[in-house]
C-alpha cells in the first residue's frame, strides 16, 4: 500500500524543509508540495511534526553470553522496543566467546536473529582470538557484506584480544577496506586495580570506576589509535565516556590517523553518582567504561555539537536485577551493560535539542546518517531521499511523558532512566513502507527485519 506523509517538516543532516513524502513499495517514491495520493494510499498528516530518517543505532548487543550469564533481549523484544523508539536499524556486536570460532559464532547470531527482528540489522563481526581459520572466514563474510569489525582491548579471558592479533586485524581491515570498532580500555591495568581494590575491602558498585578510571580508557583509546595509524586502517573507538580518552582520540585525529568516535547515550546522562548508589541499586549503573565525574558530560555535549563525536549509540546491554545482583559482594562480577535501545532517540532529543544546544541536524548526523556512511549503508538508510528505504520517524514534538520500566518493551525489569522526562516521541514509525509503530504501540510484522549486506 502507498503512504502518503502530508506536510511534515523534513530533517536530514543537511536540509530542513517542509514537504509531502510519497512512499511506495519499500522506498520513497516523491518528495514535494501537494502531491496527490495515489488511489487506496493512506494519508498521514504530519503537520506540526518532523519528518526523521529512521535513526540507527551502530552499538547494540542483543544476543550476549557475558560474565557467566545471557543479556535479556531477544531479537523479538529489542527490535520492537528499537522501533518504538524510533530505531529502524540496530547493529548488533557479534561477539563469540573466546573458545568459539568465528564461524560458529555467525551461525548462532544470524540463527538467533533471522526471521525474529522487526527492523533492519546488520552486525560488526567481532574477532575474539585468531585461529587457523579466521582470516579465511572474515574474507569470506566480508565478501558477503560484514563489512565492519569488532574488537575489545578490555575482558582478557573473555572477548580481549592482545596486540598481535590486534594488529593482524588491523592489516586484514586495511586489505579488505573495512573499518574496525574498539571498545578501548587497558585490560591489564583493569585487572591489576581490579586486584588490588578487592584486596583493600573495597567490593561493592562504587568500585567499579576507580576499577576502570579515566587514564586507563585514554591509554587504550591511545593505544587502539597508534595501532591504527601504524597500519594504515579506518578505526572507530566505540563508547567514549570522558575527556581525557576524547583528548587522545582528537590527538590522534590531528596526526591524521582515520580515527572515528562514538559515545552512548549514558555517558551524555548519567554520572558515576548513580553506581555509588548501594548495592544491587549502584549495580544497575555499571557498565564499561564506567560512568564517570559529571564534568566530562559537557565535553561530550560540545564534542557532538562540534561533529568531533561522529555517532551516538547506546551499547544496549540489558541484565536484570537479579543478574546484577550477581555480583554482590564483589563488583567484578556484576554483569556490565545498561539497557537504552528505546530510549535513546528520545533522550538525545530531548537533553540534546529540546533542552540542550544541539541542532537538529546534528541529531539526525550522529543518531542515523553518519552509521549509515561509516558502515557502508548510505542512502539506502540514514537520510530521506527519493529511492531511500521508507524507513520514516513521524516525531511529535508536543508529546511529554516520562520513562519508566513498568512500560519499557525492552525484556527488562529497571530502568537506568527511570522517572527521567521525554519532550517527546515518535509517532509513526515505518519500516521500508510499512508502518510499525502508530501511537508508541507497535503495531508492524514482528518478522519483517532483514540482515542488510553492506
Ligand atoms: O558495559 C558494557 N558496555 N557492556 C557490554 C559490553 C561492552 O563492553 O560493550
Ligand atoms: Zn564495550
Ligand atoms: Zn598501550
Ligand atoms: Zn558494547
Amino acid at each position: 500500500m502507498a503512504l502518503l506523509i502530508k506536510n511534515g517538516r523534513i530533517i536530514t543532516a543537511d536540509a530542513d524543509y517542509t514537504a509531502d513524502l510519497l512512499v511506495e513499495g519499500e522506498t520513497i517514491s516523491q518528495i514535494g508540495e501537494g502531491l496527490t495520493a495515489p488511489e487506496g494510499a493512506r494519508v498521514i498528516d504530519a503537520s506540526g511534526k518532523y519528518v526523521f530518517p529512521g535513526f540507527i543505532d551502530p552499538h547494540v548487543h542483543v544476543y550476549l553470553p557475558f560474565m557467566g550469564t545471557f543479556a535479556k533481549d531477544t531479537h523479538t523484544t529489542a527490535s520492537q522496543a528499537a522501533l518504538i523508539g524510533g530505531t529502524t536499524t540496530y547493529i548488533e556486536m557479534l561477539a563469540p566467546a573466546q573458545s568459539e570460532p568465528l564461524r560458529e559464532g555467525w551461525e548462532k547470531w544470524t540463527g538467533l536473529s533471522e526471521g525474529k527482528s522487526a527492523c533492519d540489522y546488520t552486525f560488526h563481526l567481532g574477532v575474539t582470538r585468531w585461529d587457523d581459520k579466521t582470516e579465511t572466514t572474515l574474507r569470506e563474510l566480508v565478501g558477503q557484506g560484514m563489512k565492519s569489525f569488532k574488537v575489545f582491548l578490555a575482558y582478557k579471558g573473555a572477548f580481549g584480544i592482545d596486540d598481535d592479533v590486534l594488529y593482524r586485524v588491523l592489516t586484514l581491515a586495511r586489505e579488505l577496506g573495512v573499518v574496525v570498532t574498539a571498545h578501548c580500555e587497558n585490560a591489564e591495568l583493569v585487572a591489576q586495580l581490579q586486584r588490588k581494590l578487592l584486596a583493600e575491602g573495597k567490593t561493592g558498585p562504587e568500585w567499579h570506576e576507580p576499577s576502570r578510571p579515566e587514564g586507563v580508557e585514554a591509554e587504550g583509546t591511545a593505544h587502539f589509535a597508534a595501532f591504527v595509524e601504524m597500519t594504515g586502517a579506518e578505526g572507530y573507538v566505540v563508547h567514549l565516556s570522558n575527556e581525557r580518552a576524547l583528548e587522545a582520540a582528537l590527538e590522534a585525529k590531528r596526526r591524521g590517523v582515520n580515527l572515528h568516535i562514538e559515545s552512548v547515550i549514558p555517558h551524555f546522562l548519567l554520572d558515576k553518582t548513580y553506581a555509588e548508589r548501594p548495592g544491587v541499586e549502584g549495580a544497575k549503573y555499571v557498565m564499561s567504561p564506567p560512568l564517570r565525574e559529571k564534568h566530562n558530560q559537557h565535553a561530550l555535549w560540545t564534542a557532538l555539537e562540534q561533529g568531533l563525536i561522529d555517532t551516538v549509540g547506546t551499547d544496549h546491554c540489558p541484565f536484570d536485577v537479579s543478574q546484577k545482583a550477581m555480583g554482590e559482594g564483589d563488583f567484578t562480577r556484576i554483569p556490565n551493560g545498561i539497557p537504552a535501545i528505546e530510549d535513546r532517540v528520545n533522550l538525545l532529543y530531548t537533553y540534546g535539542v529540546s533542552r540542550g544546544s544541539l541542532s537538529l541536524s546534528r541529531f539526525v548526523e550522529s543518531a542515523s546518517t553518519k552509521a549509515a556512511k561509516l558502515f557502508g549503508l548510505f542512502p539506502r538508510k540514514g537520510t530521506i531521499s527519493v529511492g531511500s528505504d521508507a524507513d520514516l520517524v513521524i516525531y511529535d514534538p508536543g508529546y511529554r511523558g516520562h520513562i519508566s520500566a513498568a512500560t519499557s518493551h525492552m525484556n527488562n525489569d529497571y530502568s537506568g532512566f527511570e522517572g527521567w522526562e521525554i519532550d517527546g516521541r515518535p509517532d509513526v514509525v515505518t519500516v521500508r513502507g510499512e508502518v510499525a509503530v502508530e501511537g508508541g504501540q507497535f503495531v508492524g510484522d514482528p518478522g519483517r527485519g532483514q540482515l542488510l549486506r553492506r
